[in-house]
Protein backbone atom coordinates (compact mmCIF):
# COMPACT_ATOMS: atom_id res chain seq x y z
CA UNK A 1 0.00 0.00 0.00
CA UNK A 2 1.56 3.54 -0.90
CA UNK A 3 1.39 5.88 1.97
CA UNK A 4 -1.85 8.52 2.20
CA UNK A 5 -0.67 11.73 1.10
CA UNK A 6 0.22 14.53 3.31
CA UNK A 7 0.86 17.97 2.50
CA UNK A 8 1.52 20.51 5.04
CA UNK A 9 -0.75 23.32 6.32
CA UNK A 10 -3.94 21.23 5.08
CA UNK A 11 -5.84 19.07 7.47
CA UNK A 12 -6.36 15.56 6.59
CA UNK A 13 -9.00 13.02 7.70
CA UNK A 14 -7.97 9.57 8.10
CA UNK A 15 -10.29 6.67 9.24
CA UNK A 16 -8.48 3.93 9.27
CA UNK A 17 -6.08 3.55 11.87
CA UNK A 18 -3.66 1.73 9.14
CA UNK A 19 -3.50 4.79 7.00
CA UNK A 20 -2.63 7.02 10.36
CA UNK A 21 0.43 4.53 11.41
CA UNK A 22 1.31 5.14 7.83
CA UNK A 23 1.46 8.63 7.72
CA UNK A 24 2.74 9.11 11.16
CA UNK A 25 5.48 6.69 10.44
CA UNK A 26 6.59 8.64 7.01
CA UNK A 27 6.41 11.66 8.98
CA UNK A 28 8.80 10.71 11.46
CA UNK A 29 11.09 9.23 8.44
CA UNK A 30 11.45 12.48 7.15
CA UNK A 31 12.52 13.79 10.75
CA UNK A 32 9.54 15.20 12.15
CA UNK A 33 7.28 14.77 15.17
CA UNK A 34 3.84 14.46 16.39
CA UNK A 35 1.91 15.76 19.03
CA UNK A 36 -1.72 13.73 19.83
CA UNK A 37 -4.19 15.21 20.77
CA UNK A 38 -7.16 12.78 21.81
CA UNK A 39 -10.73 13.75 22.45
CA UNK A 40 -14.41 12.73 22.09
CA UNK A 41 -15.30 15.59 19.91
CA UNK A 42 -17.82 18.33 20.68
CA UNK A 43 -14.63 20.48 20.16
CA UNK A 44 -14.54 23.42 22.76
CA UNK A 45 -12.17 25.92 24.44
CA UNK A 46 -10.36 23.25 26.46
CA UNK A 47 -10.08 21.15 23.55
CA UNK A 48 -8.73 23.81 21.72
CA UNK A 49 -6.43 25.08 24.18
CA UNK A 50 -3.89 21.51 23.99
CA UNK A 51 -3.93 22.04 20.45
CA UNK A 52 -2.76 25.77 20.92
CA UNK A 53 -0.21 24.07 23.28
CA UNK A 54 1.00 21.35 20.78
CA UNK A 55 1.07 23.73 17.93
CA UNK A 56 4.07 25.61 19.96
CA UNK A 57 6.24 22.42 19.55
CA UNK A 58 8.58 23.07 16.93
CA UNK A 59 8.88 20.85 13.29
CA UNK A 60 5.56 18.79 14.70
CA UNK A 61 2.11 18.09 13.42
CA UNK A 62 -0.76 17.94 15.27
CA UNK A 63 -3.14 15.12 15.31
CA UNK A 64 -6.30 14.87 16.60
CA UNK A 65 -8.33 12.15 17.19
CA UNK A 66 -11.88 12.63 17.76
CA UNK A 67 -13.95 8.90 19.23
CA UNK A 68 -16.32 8.47 21.66
CA UNK A 69 -15.21 5.70 22.81
CA UNK A 70 -17.85 2.79 24.08
CA UNK A 71 -15.83 1.33 26.35
CA UNK A 72 -15.25 3.69 28.40
CA UNK A 73 -18.93 4.52 29.48
CA UNK A 74 -20.76 2.71 31.66
CA UNK A 75 -24.18 1.14 32.06
CA UNK A 76 -26.88 4.40 31.83
CA UNK A 77 -24.35 6.55 31.00
CA UNK A 78 -24.86 9.24 28.34
CA UNK A 79 -22.96 7.05 25.13
CA UNK A 80 -26.23 7.39 23.04
CA UNK A 81 -26.44 11.16 23.86
CA UNK A 82 -23.22 12.18 24.01
CA UNK A 83 -23.07 15.27 21.27
CA UNK A 84 -21.11 14.60 17.97
CA UNK A 85 -20.94 17.69 16.07
CA UNK A 86 -18.96 16.28 13.54
CA UNK A 87 -18.86 18.84 10.78
CA UNK A 88 -18.22 21.77 13.34
CA UNK A 89 -15.53 19.92 14.91
CA UNK A 90 -13.63 19.72 11.65
CA UNK A 91 -14.32 23.23 10.85
CA UNK A 92 -12.54 24.12 14.58
CA UNK A 93 -9.61 21.25 13.70
CA UNK A 94 -9.02 23.63 10.20
CA UNK A 95 -9.17 27.06 12.06
CA UNK A 96 -6.54 25.88 14.80
CA UNK A 97 -4.18 24.55 11.84
CA UNK A 98 -4.62 20.74 12.80
CA UNK A 99 -2.85 19.15 9.93
CA UNK A 100 -3.74 15.32 10.70
CA UNK A 101 -7.41 14.10 12.17
CA UNK A 102 -8.06 10.94 13.28
CA UNK A 103 -11.81 9.71 13.22
CA UNK A 104 -11.86 5.68 14.02
CA UNK A 105 -14.70 4.03 13.56
CA UNK A 106 -15.52 1.66 16.77
CA UNK A 107 -15.61 -1.25 14.23
CA UNK A 108 -12.13 -0.58 13.12
CA UNK A 109 -10.94 -0.14 16.83
CA UNK A 110 -12.63 -2.92 18.74
CA UNK A 111 -13.45 -5.35 15.68
CA UNK A 112 -13.85 -8.32 18.29
CA UNK A 113 -15.25 -6.37 21.38
CA UNK A 114 -12.34 -5.18 24.11
CA UNK A 115 -11.30 -8.57 25.13
CA UNK A 116 -7.55 -7.76 26.50
CA UNK A 117 -8.24 -4.41 28.22
CA UNK A 118 -5.36 -2.09 30.38
CA UNK A 119 -6.03 -2.70 33.67
CA UNK A 120 -5.46 1.09 35.64
CA UNK A 121 -4.54 -0.52 39.18
CA UNK A 122 -6.13 0.32 42.54
CA UNK A 123 -6.44 4.01 41.77
CA UNK A 124 -8.42 3.41 38.90
CA UNK A 125 -11.34 2.22 41.48
CA UNK A 126 -11.04 5.16 43.41
CA UNK A 127 -12.84 8.90 43.50
CA UNK A 128 -14.12 9.03 39.76
CA UNK A 129 -13.66 5.10 38.96
CA UNK A 130 -15.74 4.37 42.23
CA UNK A 131 -18.74 5.86 41.10
CA UNK A 132 -17.81 4.85 37.63
CA UNK A 133 -16.48 0.99 38.03
CA UNK A 134 -15.06 0.37 34.41
CA UNK A 135 -14.22 3.69 33.05
CA UNK A 136 -10.52 3.79 33.49
CA UNK A 137 -9.99 0.36 31.95
CA UNK A 138 -11.75 1.70 29.25
CA UNK A 139 -9.91 5.24 28.53
CA UNK A 140 -6.34 3.23 29.16
CA UNK A 141 -7.11 1.01 26.81
CA UNK A 142 -8.38 3.59 24.22
CA UNK A 143 -5.27 5.86 24.87
CA UNK A 144 -2.83 2.85 24.62
CA UNK A 145 -3.88 1.57 21.11
CA UNK A 146 -4.45 5.57 20.06
CA UNK A 147 -0.43 5.89 20.92
CA UNK A 148 0.23 2.66 19.20
CA UNK A 149 -1.53 3.71 16.20
CA UNK A 150 -0.35 7.07 16.00
CA UNK A 151 2.91 6.58 17.80
CA UNK A 152 2.78 10.38 18.93
CA UNK A 153 6.25 12.03 20.17
CA UNK A 154 3.96 14.25 22.52
CA UNK A 155 0.51 14.02 23.49
CA UNK A 156 -1.50 16.68 25.39
CA UNK A 157 -4.16 15.77 27.94
CA UNK A 158 -6.20 18.63 30.04
CA UNK A 159 -5.76 18.70 34.24
CA UNK A 160 -9.85 18.89 34.04
CA UNK A 161 -9.96 15.50 34.30
CA UNK A 162 -7.24 15.02 36.55
CA UNK A 163 -7.21 11.80 37.67
CA UNK A 164 -7.19 10.76 33.85
CA UNK A 165 -4.25 12.49 33.48
CA UNK A 166 -2.67 10.79 36.19
CA UNK A 167 -3.64 7.70 35.36
CA UNK A 168 -2.04 8.20 31.67
CA UNK A 169 1.38 8.91 32.97
CA UNK A 170 1.24 6.25 35.27
CA UNK A 171 0.33 4.11 32.23
CA UNK A 172 3.10 5.54 30.05
CA UNK A 173 5.32 4.75 32.79
CA UNK A 174 4.53 1.37 33.83
CA UNK A 175 4.09 -0.16 30.11
CA UNK A 176 7.21 2.23 28.75
CA UNK A 177 5.46 3.73 26.02
CA UNK A 178 7.57 6.30 24.18
CA UNK A 179 5.29 9.48 24.77
CA UNK A 180 5.55 12.37 26.91
CA UNK A 181 2.49 13.08 28.26
CA UNK A 182 2.11 16.89 28.94
CA UNK A 183 -1.01 18.03 31.21
CA UNK A 184 -2.39 21.81 30.17
CA UNK A 185 -4.31 23.70 33.06
CA UNK A 186 -8.12 23.85 32.86
CA UNK A 187 -9.80 26.20 30.23
CA UNK A 188 -13.02 28.11 32.34
CA UNK A 189 -15.40 30.21 31.92
CA UNK A 190 -15.69 33.42 33.03
CA UNK A 191 -17.34 32.67 35.82
CA UNK A 192 -15.13 29.62 36.84
CA UNK A 193 -17.38 27.11 35.59
CA UNK A 194 -14.33 24.61 33.78
CA UNK A 195 -15.70 23.88 30.11
CA UNK A 196 -16.87 20.69 29.41
CA UNK A 197 -19.23 18.91 26.28
CA UNK A 198 -21.40 18.11 29.05
CA UNK A 199 -22.39 21.71 30.08
CA UNK A 200 -24.70 21.60 26.88
CA UNK A 201 -27.13 19.43 29.16
CA UNK A 202 -27.21 21.76 32.03
CA UNK A 203 -30.66 24.22 31.91
CA UNK A 204 -30.12 27.93 32.61
CA UNK A 205 -30.59 27.07 36.52
CA UNK A 206 -28.33 24.32 36.19
CA UNK A 207 -25.85 26.12 34.93
CA UNK A 208 -26.34 28.95 37.58
CA UNK A 209 -26.04 26.62 40.22
CA UNK A 210 -23.15 24.67 38.42
CA UNK A 211 -20.73 27.78 39.43
CA UNK A 212 -20.68 26.12 42.87
CA UNK A 213 -18.41 24.11 42.28
CA UNK A 214 -15.31 26.00 41.14
CA UNK A 215 -16.26 28.15 43.55
CA UNK A 216 -15.80 26.27 46.34
CA UNK A 217 -12.52 24.61 45.50
CA UNK A 218 -11.47 28.53 44.74
CA UNK A 219 -12.47 29.21 48.15
CA UNK A 220 -11.11 26.14 49.16
CA UNK A 221 -7.56 26.60 47.94
CA UNK A 222 -7.73 30.04 49.19
CA UNK A 223 -7.36 28.59 52.82
CA UNK A 224 -4.34 26.06 51.92
CA UNK A 225 -2.47 27.65 55.12
CA UNK A 226 -4.74 26.76 57.83
CA UNK A 227 -4.14 23.06 56.66
CA UNK A 228 -6.10 20.65 55.22
CA UNK A 229 -9.35 20.59 57.24
CA UNK A 230 -9.55 24.16 56.94
CA UNK A 231 -9.43 23.62 53.15
CA UNK A 232 -12.44 20.70 53.10
CA UNK A 233 -14.16 23.09 55.43
CA UNK A 234 -14.43 26.05 53.35
CA UNK A 235 -15.19 24.40 50.54
CA UNK A 236 -18.34 22.80 51.85
CA UNK A 237 -19.30 25.30 53.35
CA UNK A 238 -19.76 27.07 49.87
CA UNK A 239 -21.25 23.83 48.75
CA UNK A 240 -23.67 24.27 50.92
CA UNK A 241 -25.51 27.67 49.58
CA UNK A 242 -26.48 25.68 46.50
CA UNK A 243 -28.41 22.69 48.05
CA UNK A 244 -29.30 21.29 44.73
CA UNK A 245 -26.33 20.26 44.05
CA UNK A 246 -25.69 16.86 45.32
CA UNK A 247 -21.36 16.15 45.85
CA UNK A 248 -20.36 12.76 45.13
CA UNK A 249 -16.97 13.53 46.41
CA UNK A 250 -14.42 16.55 47.17
CA UNK A 251 -11.51 15.29 48.27
CA UNK A 252 -7.99 17.00 48.84
CA UNK A 253 -5.26 14.37 47.83
CA UNK A 254 -1.50 14.26 46.94
CA UNK A 255 -0.42 15.73 43.60
CA UNK A 256 -0.02 12.12 42.67
CA UNK A 257 -3.57 11.22 43.96
CA UNK A 258 -1.66 9.55 47.22
CA UNK A 259 -3.31 11.12 50.29
CA UNK A 260 -2.39 14.57 50.79
CA UNK A 261 1.06 15.97 52.29
CA UNK A 262 0.61 18.29 55.60
CA UNK A 263 2.80 20.74 53.90
CA UNK A 264 3.10 21.31 50.14
CA UNK A 265 1.37 20.69 46.88
CA UNK A 266 -1.71 18.71 47.31
CA UNK A 267 -4.91 18.62 45.12
CA UNK A 268 -8.49 19.34 45.63
CA UNK A 269 -11.19 17.56 43.64
CA UNK A 270 -14.85 17.60 43.27
CA UNK A 271 -17.68 15.52 41.63
CA UNK A 272 -20.92 17.02 41.65
CA UNK A 273 -24.43 16.11 40.07
CA UNK A 274 -26.59 19.06 38.70
CA UNK A 275 -30.08 17.69 37.91
CA UNK A 276 -28.73 14.30 35.75
CA UNK A 277 -25.49 16.14 34.71
CA UNK A 278 -22.59 14.88 36.59
CA UNK A 279 -19.39 17.60 36.36
CA UNK A 280 -16.17 17.10 37.61
CA UNK A 281 -13.54 19.80 38.80
CA UNK A 282 -10.07 20.06 40.80
CA UNK A 283 -7.79 22.93 41.44
CA UNK A 284 -3.85 22.79 42.44
CA UNK A 285 -3.32 23.44 46.34
CA UNK A 286 -0.53 24.33 48.42
CA UNK A 287 -0.74 23.50 51.98
CA UNK A 288 0.49 24.66 55.17
CA UNK A 289 3.75 26.47 55.82
CA UNK A 290 4.67 26.02 52.06
CA UNK A 291 2.48 29.25 51.43
CA UNK A 292 4.37 31.81 53.84
CA UNK A 293 7.54 30.13 52.77
CA UNK A 294 8.38 30.40 48.86
CA UNK A 295 11.52 29.21 49.25
CA UNK A 296 10.23 26.02 50.67
CA UNK A 297 8.19 25.69 47.47
CA UNK A 298 9.00 22.60 44.81
CA UNK A 299 9.97 25.14 42.07
CA UNK A 300 11.86 28.02 44.55
CA UNK A 301 15.06 29.31 42.58
CA UNK A 302 14.17 28.55 38.69
P1 LIG B 1 -12.75 14.66 26.17
O1 LIG B 1 -13.68 14.75 27.31
O2 LIG B 1 -13.24 15.01 24.80
O3 LIG B 1 -11.48 15.52 26.50
C1 LIG B 1 -10.38 15.53 25.62
C2 LIG B 1 -9.23 16.26 26.33
O4 LIG B 1 -9.62 17.61 26.57
C3 LIG B 1 -8.92 15.63 27.70
O5 LIG B 1 -7.51 15.56 27.87
C4 LIG B 1 -9.56 16.60 28.67
O6 LIG B 1 -8.95 16.63 29.95
C5 LIG B 1 -9.35 17.92 27.92
N1 LIG B 1 -10.28 18.95 28.42
C6 LIG B 1 -11.63 18.87 28.53
N2 LIG B 1 -12.13 20.00 29.08
C7 LIG B 1 -11.08 20.80 29.32
C8 LIG B 1 -10.92 22.11 29.89
N3 LIG B 1 -11.97 22.81 30.32
N4 LIG B 1 -9.67 22.63 29.99
C9 LIG B 1 -8.58 21.92 29.58
N5 LIG B 1 -8.66 20.69 29.02
C10 LIG B 1 -9.89 20.14 28.91
O7 LIG B 1 -11.08 13.03 28.03
C11 LIG B 1 -11.54 12.47 27.05
O8 LIG B 1 -12.19 13.14 26.03
C12 LIG B 1 -11.41 10.97 26.81
O9 LIG B 1 -11.41 10.30 28.05
C13 LIG B 1 -10.17 10.56 25.99
C14 LIG B 1 -8.86 10.95 26.70
C15 LIG B 1 -10.21 11.22 24.60
C16 LIG B 1 -10.15 9.02 25.80
O10 LIG B 1 -11.31 8.60 25.19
Amino acid sequence: MTTPKFARGTLHTFQPPEQVSQVTRALHGVGRKVALVPTMGALHAGHRELIRRAKRLPNTVVATSIFVNPLQFGEGEDFEAYPRPLDKDLEVLKEDGVELGFLPKASDLYPEGATVTVHPGALGDELEGAVRPGHFAGVLTVVAKLFNIVRPDYAFFGEKDYQQLVLIKKMVRDLNFDTRVIGVPTVRERDGLALSSRNVYLTPEQREDAIVLSAALTAGAFVGRDGAEAVLATARQTLAARPAVEVDYLELRGTDLGPAPVDGEARLLIAARVGSTRLIDNVPVVLGAAVDHPEHAPDAGE
